[in-house]
C-alpha cells in the first residue's frame, strides 16, 4: 500500500485545494447576491470533491505509522476542519445580512488556511509557528 503513497497524497492535496477554491467562489458568489452557489450541481460537485478528500484523508490515516501524528497535529486539524465546515454551512444560511456573511466566510477561510497551514507544517500551531520563526 506504501507504494501508492505518493498518489494518494496528491490526489487528497488536489481534492483540498479544489474544495477549498469551490467554497471561496461560492461564498464570494453569495455575497454579490447571485443565486447559483446554492444551486444543486455545485453543491453535489463541492460533496463529491469532499467525498474524495475525506477518502484521501482515510486512506493516508491508514498507510502511515500512528507516531507520525503524536505531536497532536492530526487532532489539531481536524478541530479547525470542524470550526471551518462549522462555520461555512453557518455561513450558507439564507438569513444573514451581507456584513455578517462576510465575518463568517472570514471565520471559514481562516480555519482552511490554518488546516492548510498545519498539514504543511506538520504542527499543531501550523501557519503561527511559521510566523514566530
Ligand atoms: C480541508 C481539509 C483538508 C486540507 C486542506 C488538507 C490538507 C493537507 C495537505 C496540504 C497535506 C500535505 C502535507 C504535506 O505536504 O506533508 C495533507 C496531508 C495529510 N492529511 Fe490532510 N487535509 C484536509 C483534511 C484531512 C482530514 C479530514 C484528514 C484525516 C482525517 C487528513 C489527513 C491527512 C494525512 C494523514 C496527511 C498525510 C501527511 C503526510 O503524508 O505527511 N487531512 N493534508
Amino acid at each position: 500500500m506504501m507504494t501508492f503513497y505518493p498518489d494518494i497524497k496528491l490526489v487528497h492535496v488536489a481534492a483540498a485545494m479544489t474544495s477549498g477554491t469551490l467554497f471561496a467562489l461560492r461564498a464570494l458568489g453569495l455575497l454579490a447576491g447571485m443565486r447559483w452557489p446554492r444551486a444543486a450541481l455545485v453543491r453535489y460537485t463541492s460533496y463529491t470533491i469532499d467525498t474524495v478528500l475525506l477518502t484521501g484523508a482515510m486512506m493516508l490515516l491508514t498507510i502511515l505509522p500512528s507516531g507520525m501524528f503524536a505531536n497532536g497535529w492530526l487532532a489539531t486539524k481536524i478541530a479547525f476542519l470542524f470550526a471551518y465546515i462549522g462555520l461555512g454551512i453557518v455561513a450558507f444560511r439564507p438569513a444573514w445580512t451581507p456584513g455578517k456573511r462576510a465575518i463568517l466566510v472570514a471565520g471559514a477561510a481562516l480555519c482552511f488556511l490554518q488546516v492548510y497551514g498545519i498539514a504543511r507544517a506538520h504542527d499543531p500551531w501550523g501557519w503561527l509557528l511559521w510566523l514566530a520563526r
